[in-house]
């Protein structure tokens, strides 16, 4: 397991973001710290949410902190949407696992949440406005859902240069050097 320093974020075409991700059995203390890492590598990439499976781990777990303050820091397992409301949104999102990738979703404005704690505890939370599509934005990474697949085809054709140009990276970092 790597140390908390170095947890990086993968990023687009990495297999592991297409993966569904996997049940947490127990809620235990290397989930924790695993949650914590995220945290660090959330804010030292400056999101304000982030799932397991872009640091590499395929797992139903997110980290979030919406307004940036101390006080709003949420880690959710095994997390599921049981009531969306009718009323939907559409607003910008980008997505640390997508740099300089922006377009419009359109998300149900508000959710009911059942997940549990970081100590294992089931809570059931109501989220409304941003939480609520961040939460939504992390549980689509938990099914290998990305914010490209929620785009127009408009706004689709338009970021594809930079998609092929990853993809190119991806698979130039790939090859053995010369
Ligand atoms: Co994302």
């Amino acid at each position: 397991m790597r140390g908390m320093e170095d947890l990086f974020i993968v990023k687009y075409p990495a297999p592991v973001l297409r993966r569904p991700a996997a049940r947490i059995a127990a809620v235990d203390e290397q989930v924790r710290e695993r949650a914590r890492a995220m945290f660090a590598a959330m804010y030292r990439d400056k999101g304000v949410g982030l799932a397991a499976p872009q640091v590499d781990w395929s797992a139903r777990l997110f980290v979030m902190n919406p307004s940036g303050e101390p006080g709003d820091e949420h880690a959710y397992e095994n997390p599921e949407i049981t009531w969306r409301s009718k009323e939907k949104a559409k607003a910008s999102e980008g997505c640390l696992s997508l740099p300089d990738v922006n377009g419009k979703v359109e998300r149900p404005v508000k959710i009911r949440l059942s997940a549990q704690d970081l100590e294992g505890k089931a809570v059931e939370v109501d989220l409304d406005g941003f939480p609520a599509r961040v939460a939504q934005h992390e549980i689509d990474h938990l099914d290998g859902v990305l914010i490209i697949d929620r785009f127009s085809m408009a706004e689709k054709s338009v970021i594809e240069p930079r998609l092929r140009e990853m993809r190119e990276e991806a698979a130039a970092g790939a090859k053995p050097r010369k």
